[in-house]
């Protein structure tokens, strides 16, 4: 079958990785046998966009999106736009219009790829974070200017959305996960000794939830004593489920701990299917290295393979995961995993141990 999916490379790396990420999803296609295609539709979204139109995204933009079998994103923001105009414009309108509100970002050690945590001689590191991504701190609810006064005065309000069904379905998700892991472990971030709200009707949810799992262990473990075991017992989680901001702080210190943020893959999914989920790195457009041939594909590659499995199509993610294992085993490494490989260099080798 073929498959149709959105191309929004977007901005900085995020052309590049996409690019590579498109070129190795052809390669696997093309040695399939004719078992499954893509129909790729690329999109001009992002700041470049922005800059020419004063939009992120057309008026009927989610509208086209909508047909697609997947959305597969490179990254959005640059310095010549504000990032609160650039993310919310693009990447969360996709995002909470799709009802995509499940994030997976899973974390693990690549052969090959030395991380601080290795060299401290922790041997595994294989998790899945798992993030709400449809309210709790990003739900935008706010405001500026609510003190009326003027200079020097002003008051501000961001607060953070918790219903008992965002709650429950994405933990749900993530016992579920669970059950199809070796460790069937659950752990639950909040700060709900200081965030007495939202933050207890998170715990309470998950103390319920957990009694369906019996077969699954838990814990309960707030964000700043997380972060800490995330470095000193990284072979003590499984899957991490958090909050919007706090599984987004701490997913970025996974990725890092693994060897780099350029290695880490996510998918954000709306789990009922009526909308198209999306595919993309969890690094941003890293304006630093942007147009340099210094960007790591294997995020987005990563990403690649789950939204392989999001259509069903397991060996060929496991296919690609082999070769993204394979090409750092080899050394082929890009300057952010202590190597001096190209996004190309990087992307041939991928697409080598694709084909032979
Ligand atoms: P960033 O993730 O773009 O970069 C952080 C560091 O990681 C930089 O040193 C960068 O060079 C490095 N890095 C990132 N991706 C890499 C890759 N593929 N290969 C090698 N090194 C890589 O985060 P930063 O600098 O905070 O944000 C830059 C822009 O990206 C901002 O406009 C921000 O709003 C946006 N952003 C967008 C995201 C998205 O679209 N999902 C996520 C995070 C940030
Ligand atoms: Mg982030």
């Amino acid at each position: 079958r073929t498959f149709r999916i959105a191309a929004i490379p977007a901005d900085g790396v995020g052309t590049e990785v996409v690019a590579a990420g498109r070129a190795v999803l052809d390669a696997l296609a093309e040695n399939s046998d004719g078992a499954f295609a893509f129909d790729w539709e690329e999109f001009p979204w992002g700041c470049d966009y922005y800059g020419k139109t004063g939009k992120m995204i057309d008026d009927d933009g989610l509208e086209r999106l909508k047909e697609f079998d997947a959305i597969y994103f490179g990254a959005v923001g640059w310095p010549t736009v504000p990032d609160h105009i650039s993310l919310w414009g693009l990447r969360l309108k996709i995002c909470q219009n799709f009802d995509q509100w499940a994030n997976i970002r899973p974390v693990h050690f690549l052969p090959g790829v030395q991380s601080p945590l290795r060299k401290a001689d922790h041997t595994e590191l294989d998790w899945v974070v798992v993030r709400e991504n449809s309210e709790g701190e990003y739900a935008g609810l706010g405001g500026r200017n609510l003190s009326g006064r003027g200079p020097g005065g002003e008051v501000a309000i961001q607060s953070a959305l918790f219903t008992e069904v965002g709650c429950e379905r994405v933990m749900r998700f993530a016992f579920d996960l669970a059950r199809t892991r070796d460790r069937r472990k659950v752990s639950s971030v909040t700060k709900s000794n200081a965030q007495q709200y939202g933050m207890v009707l998170w715990d309470e949810v998950f103390k319920r939830v957990a009694q369906d799992y019996p077969d699954v262990e838990t814990e309960s473990v707030l964000v700043d004593a997380m972060s800490a075991k995330f470095v000193l017992r990284p072979e003590d989680l499984s899957v991490v489920v958090a909050s919007n901001l706090n599984a987004d702080i701490l997913s970025d210190l996974g990725s890092a701990l693994a060897g780099s943020l350029g290695l880490a893959a996510s998918a954000n999914l709306n789990p009922e299917r009526r909308y198209p989920s999306m595919f993309e790195p969890v690094h941003g457009s890293a304006p630093d290295i942007a147009g340099q041939g210094l960007a790591n594909p294997i995020g987005a590659v990563g990403s690649a393979a789950l939204m392989l499995e999001h259509f069903g199509l397991p060996e060929q993610a496991a296919r690609l995961n082999r070769a993204i294992e394979a090409t750092t085993a080899a050394g082929v490494l890009t300057r952010d995993v202590g190597g001096t490989a190209t996004t190309e260099d990087v992307t041939k080798a991928l697409i080598g141990h694709l084909t032979n």
